[in-house]
């Protein structure tokens, strides 16, 4: 029975949505970030991951219960990539079940919950195995998930993660996240309500996305302003200021999209209805004063962010205005959580 449990783990990990963009890895290294980025970390968009290391070798991944021989390609060169970091990361049959709370063509990315659930499960059996202790686990984790996918180092901690060496957060690093907590209650329970515009595959994947950046004119700006842009994120999260917030969120989303439309070739992820909804957002926020703003992935869906005291006014504004620009009228209401949990 001790042997079964150390073989073992499970784990439920979240979704994060970058406030300030990882956009653009170091040409040396392994999912090393140009820039340092800050995250929310969300609640309800969660995957459920567990893994048994059996007999065998290889790798055998079920999603919702079906064989998703698709996915192995990306696990084979994770489990290649952290071989180093454990004695038994080559050793055995790896059989992974996972299950994400939205659906899987919504668009979501699952490899920011899904690579931290999984890494989280190693640090586990690695913990049940003397290979680590309690005290370096979230860290291993983080950057653990690092290397299956950079955003998905900072859903390993929370209400906030911060991913990137940046002088103003004590003990940031390049290969792993921290929590940021020193937030104002303005931003307690902050939500997230995610317009589903398009479903499906996205244009560009990240991984190509990530390496348009490398020849970009505007690349090296790029970077000099994220790291500025981190330290008008931190004094803002600190004091509540949330009209300088609504800016900056703003800014950094299209910023984002700015460089891809940019780039060579180039990628327009925007659709209609994603202008539509930012337009809407914008009126809406001139009209009456409110501090509401959206940010975007590297998609067409859009992060619809405000106050949870405006909860009841914004969920008003979504059904009435929102959500006739979404794919079949889908949105997901999520908020800012405190990070994953053991199964
Ligand atoms: C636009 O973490 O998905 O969401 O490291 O290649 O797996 P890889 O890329 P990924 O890139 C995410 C980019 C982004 C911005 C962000 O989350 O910071």
């Amino acid at each position: 029975v001790y042997l079964h449990h150390m073989n073992k783990a499970s784990w439920k990990s979240p979704s994060n949505i970058a406030l300030i963009k990882y956009w653009g890895k170091q040409e040396v290294g392994t999912q090393l970030p140009a820039n340092a980025s800050i995250s929310f970390t969300l609640s309800q968009c969660l995957t459920e991951t567990s893994i048994e290391i059996a007999e065998g070798s290889g790798v055998e991944i079920w999603l919702d219960g079906n064989l998703e021989r698709s996915f192995e390609p990306k696990i084979v060169q994770f489990r290649e990539r952290i071989r180093g970091h454990f004695s038994f990361i080559s050793e055995g049959k790896w059989i992974i079940h996972t299950k994400n709370s939205f659906p899987h063509s919504s668009g979501i990315a699952s490899s920011a919950s899904g690579m931290s659930a999984l890494a989280l499960c190693l640090c586990d059996i690695a913990l049940a195995k003397g290979e680590l202790d309690e005290t370096s686990r979230i860290q291993k984790a983080s950057e653990l998930a690092r290397l299956g996918s950079g955003s998905a180092s900072r859903s390993v901690v929370g209400p906030l993660g911060v991913w990137g060496k940046h002088p103003e957060f004590e003990d940031s690093s390049d290969e792993y996240a921290i929590a940021f907590d020193n937030i104002h209650p303005n931003f307690e329970d902050y939500r997230d309500v995610i317009l589903l515009v398009h479903q499906g595959q996205k244009s560009v994947s990240s991984t190509v996305g990530h390496s348009l950046i490398n020849d970009h004119p505007f690349a090296k700006a790029r970077f000099e302003m994220a790291q500025s842009n981190m330290s008008r994120m931190k004094e803002i999260l600190t004091n509540g200021d949330l009209k300088s917030f609504v800016e900056l969120v703003e800014q950094e989303a299209l910023t984002l999209h700015a460089l891809m439309l940019s780039s060579n070739p180039s990628f327009v992820l925007m659709k209609p209805g994603t202008l539509m909804i930012i337009e809407e957002i914008r009126a809406k926020r001139k009209k009456d004063g409110l501090n509401w703003c959206f940010t975007l992935d590297a998609g067409a869906n859009v992060h619809f962010l405000y106050p949870a005291s405006d909860e009841h006014l914004a969920l008003g504004f979504v059904e009435k205005v929102l959500k006739q620009h979404c794919q079949d009228g889908a949105y997901i209401c999520d908020q800012l959580g405190a990070g994953p949990l053991r199964q």
